[in-house]
């Protein structure tokens, strides 16, 4: 079956439709997500946190989100997968970015790239376009700014702000991104973002007006109980679901009523 490709995900919104993408960082996951139906797949830096179990998405390394990509990229076969540049891995510049965009397509197998930042990474976007690694843009909240915005807070609340991110959008697109991430926004300014822009917006707390919309997984999932921002919506509560299941294989196992004889090889009797 052959991947969504970028062009189908731009023509979504002209044909109605909106983008559908979440985060994932392994291939079981990878398998459940396709069957669900979405478009994309954003083997995000977000794993610094739910899988590794940091504070933020900072330690992470090109070789890591490398390695998610590989397992995602084998556990399906038609989601578009972006794989993230992590911190440090494009900040360099122009040439550092496409060496190391062009590894996560090369060796993590997937079919573009997402970083975050404006107009000041407009010269290595272009580069990487023009050698063939299409580009994910990613404005707002961006995560790997944490430090300097002092803590996850809501961006572009000002005028100057606002003005400012509409600017660096319009110069990411100029530089050939397929797309933008607008993340931690106030809904109005996405909603202008996304009016001004050719290419389609995918949104994250940023309201309604958004081409199209990611989540981490974990988080729709509700894998983590103390986990409840203003934008999440909880799609189902697995913590509750895994602590019970485990809880009862713990329980059979100390009371001796699993494994019963029916899951026995070459059962004694
Ligand atoms: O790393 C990530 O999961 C992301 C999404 C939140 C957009 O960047």
């Amino acid at each position: 079956m052959k991947r969504i490709s970028t062009t189908q995900l731009r023509r979504k919104p002209r044909d109605g439709e909106r983008i559908v993408m979440v985060t994932c960082y392994d291939a079981t996951f990878a398998r459940l997500v396709e069957e669900a139906g979405v478009d994309a797949i954003l083997v995000g830096d977000s794993l610094g946190m739910v899988i590794q179990g940091h504070e933020h998405t900072l330690p992470v390394t090109l070789d890591e989100v490398i390695y998610h990509c590989r397992a995602v990229a084998r556990g399906c076969a038609r989601p578009h997968l972006v794989g993230d540049l992590p911190f440090g891995s494009y900040q360099q510049g122009p040439d550092q970015l496409i060496a190391s965009a062009a590894r996560l397509l090369k060796e993590g197998g997937v079919q573009s790239v997402k970083l975050e930042g404006g107009a000041e990474h407009a010269e290595g976007i272009a580069k990487c376009v023009r050698a063939g690694i299409p580009v994910m843009g990613h404005l707002g909240l961006t995560p790997q700014s944490v430090h300097q915005f002092g803590g996850y807070r809501v961006q572009a609340k000002t005028q100057t702000a606002a003005e400012r991110l509409v600017a660096d959008a319009l110069a990411l697109q100029e530089a050939g991104c397929f797309s933008l991430v607008l993340e931690g926004i106030p809904a109005p300014v996405a909603e202008r973002v996304t009016a001004a822009l050719e290419i389609p917006t995918i949104g994250i707390g940023a309201g309604v007006g958004c081409a199209g919309q990611v989540l981490v997984l974990y988080d729709l999932l509700g894998l983590n109980e103390g986990f409840n921002p203003k934008f999440l919506k909880k799609y189902d509560n697995f913590h509750r679901r895994v602590v019970d299941a485990v809880g009862a294989f713990a329980t059979e196992v100390r009371a001796g009523s699993f494994p019963t004889e029916d899951h026995a090889h070459y059962p004694s009797h």
